[in-house]
């Protein structure tokens, strides 16, 4: 009898049962502990033949020392944290969750923009610190979202789901991808495609929803924030680091744009004081797929990644094709 693989999930997600499928097939070992060290990792994974991690940063070195690895599977869609190279070059394959916390993460960011818009936190805040309701003048002057223009970046499936929410605000919605949509997608999407520059300066909501790469890298810092016009609100469930975080503090600071509301940051888990403190911000902490329906796809998701990979399959969210089964 062939002895069983061995798996390390590097945390415990938040639907554990879902894992129990990995039982059946691999010798499971889960870190119950905080996040890995980088040295604690290395260690961890000597004898690993599969990785499920979260969010933890997976290099070259640390793939160096776990020379039976043979697939890195992803919990998330975004695979920022993993050197997707550096796992190319030592053949190992590298998987996401797609698909399944699309609708998740598109109903959050319609979430957030009515918060930040309609001053939902703010108010939640006043009242459950026992200020007084004032019923004086304008009290906590809002903004509507409906017939306003929404400016997507990043036209994936996300961003796509987020479309159709907002046409249903009777929102005009414009976008951004650097592959754009055939004449006759954008048709059927109801959705006009604009230069990145263009849409900054015309939209009333940005949403981001593009990938983190080296491209995307900053990809809104002072010079966009100068385009941008002052009653327009940020919205952000993509990653942190797409948005210059100091630009993004001055802009807020400096009413350069209306407000923000952010579901990631640039250096998680810290959050700078400055968002934290600022009223014209909404913050919740990575949160956008975290449903119990998502998190539990997910799970599974990463779960037949590895079962495939392991079972000499090529996996079916391979984010670095081709690979190959190491013997
Ligand atoms: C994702 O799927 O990328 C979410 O942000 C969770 O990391």
């Amino acid at each position: 009898m062939s002895e069983k693989k061995f798996v390390l999930v590097s945390r415990v997600p938040q639907t554990p049962d879902a894992l129990k499928i990995l039982y059946d097939h691999f010798e499971v070992r889960i870190n119950e502990g905080s996040p890995y060290s980088k040295d604690q990792f290395c260690k961890a994974l000597e004898d690993v033949d599969g990785l499920f991690c979260d969010d933890d940063e997976v290099d070259g070195e640390i793939m160096d020392s776990a020379t039976k690895l043979q697939i890195i599977a992803n919990y998330g869609v975004g695979y920022n944290n993993v050197d997707v190279v550096a796992a190319q070059k030592r053949g190992i394959a590298v998987t996401n969750t797609p698909e399944v916390l699309t609708e998740s993460v598109a109903d959050l960011a319609i979430g957030l923009m009515i918060s930040v818009s309609r001053r939902v936190s703010e108010a939640n805040y006043i009242l459950k610190k026992r200020k007084p309701l004032e019923w004086v003048g304008f009290y906590l002057p809002a903004v509507d979202i409906n017939h306003k223009t929404l400016g997507i970046v990043g036209f994936g499936r996300i961003g796509q789901a987020l479309a159709q929410r907002a046409l249903g605000f009777n929102m005009k919605v414009i976008y951004y991808d650097t592959n754009r949509c055939s004449i006759n997608e954008e048709k059927q999407l109801n959705c006009e495609f604009r230069e990145f520059n263009e849409l900054l300066k015309e939209a009333d909501f940005i949403s981001l929803h593009c990938n983190l790469d080296k491209s995307t890298l900053h990809l809104i810092g002072e010079d966009q924030f100068n385009l941008i016009k002052p009653s327009t609100f940020l919205i952000n469930t993509a990653r942190g680091a797409v948005i210059d975080e100091k630009a993004l503090i001055k802009a807020l600071q400096t009413k350069k744009i209306a407000g923000a509301a952010l579901d990631v940051f640039e250096d998680e888990p810290s959050i700078p004081n400055e968002l934290l403190d600022a009223d014209n911000t909404v913050v919740t902490p990575h949160m956008a797929s975290g449903t119990f329906e998502a998190r539990k796809a997910m799970t599974e998701r990463c779960c037949t990644n590895l079962i495939m990979a392991l079972n000499e399959k090529t996996p079916q969210d391979l984010v670095n094709p081709p690979w190959k089964p190491k013997k």
